[in-house]
């Protein structure tokens, strides 16, 4: 694996490589991160990691400076990988000039995560295209765990009809179900059994709407239980999984998702569904 800082050494290095596959990242490597390492080698052996932590997608400074950051560690994790270069730029590297997005961003990305982090799907989208304008990769793996991020980005390289094929991963959770993320090492050992309760709320949630009961009734029910819990939930909402907009009771395809505070630490979880016919 070659650790490559430069944007111009990356092009060099890239030139010489075809079929590349992209997994952009913020760092604080996990099992998570290494179960798209996994998938990459399904599709090419040119397998390109990114390292960066994004300043423009973090809404305070507080959370920017909070993020974990654990280079050396994410090394020697990456070292018998299948990875074969990481790329770890600067701010500098990345945005030499002041970042610029020529896309519409959807009005989805106002909504869920959107409403209160605002700008901030606008930065991921302005870093991944930065980061596939200087990969050129025919395949770029996410995570099924930020959900809204995901649609947004597919919908960013089917409406710029860029030749990027994104591959979703599933999200990988800890024995109690957990969503492995990088910001579960910024909980107390005692809030980590509480985290789990996103999960398992988003998980009652879609089972009580399987079996029969309203979705606005089954999302009140889950934000009060959790409010309860000691829980500041941003948003409790069953959308359909096709567009992210709230489902009609002709959809089926539907995804739970939920994000809220615990303590300090901003959590988000999702869970996919289909029901049978009406709501
Ligand atoms: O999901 C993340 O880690 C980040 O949002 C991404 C896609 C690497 C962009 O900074």
């Amino acid at each position: 694996m070659k650790i490559i800082k430069s944007p111009s050494i990356l092009k060099e290095n890239l030139n010489k490589l075809e079929n590349i596959t992209l997994i952009p990242t913020m760092g604080n490597l996990h099992e998570g991160h290494l179960s798209l390492i996994k998938e990459a080698k399904k599709l090419s052996k040119n397998i390109v990691l990114t390292i960066f932590v994004n300043p423009i997608q973090f809404n305070s400074k507080h959370d920017l400076e909070n993020y974990p950051r654990t280079l050396k560690q994410d090394v020697s994790l990456l070292k018998d990988s299948a990875v074969t270069i990481l790329f770890t730029p600067s701010t500098k590297d990345i945005f030499p000039t002041k970042p610029f997005l020529s896309y519409k961003m959807p009005i989805i990305s106002n909504e869920l995560c959107g409403k209160t982090r605002i700008g901030h799907f606008k930065g991921v989208i302005t870093v991944v295209d930065r980061l596939f304008n200087l990969t050129n990769p025919s395949y770029a793996i996410f995570g099924k765990k930020d959900y809204q991020q995901l649609y947004l980005i597919k919908k960013f390289v089917s409406d710029s009809k860029l030749p990027i094929k994104i591959i979703e991963a599933p999200t990988i959770r800890n024995i109690n179900n957990l969503a492995l993320s990088s910001r579960n090492n910024l909980l107390i050992d005692k809030d980590i059994k509480n985290a789990v309760e996103l999960y398992k709320k988003l998980k009652i949630c879609t089972e009580s709407v399987l079996n029969g009961a309203k979705i606005h009734d089954a999302e009140l029910m889950a934000k009060e239980e959790l409010t309860k819990e000691g829980w500041k939930i941003d948003y409790f909402e069953i959308r359909r999984q096709s567009d992210l907009k709230k489902p009609t009771n002709k959809d089926s395809k539907l995804v739970a998702l939920s994000a809220g505070f615990f303590g300090d630490v901003r959590l988000i979880d999702n869970v996919e569904f289909c029901i049978p016919s009406t709501i």
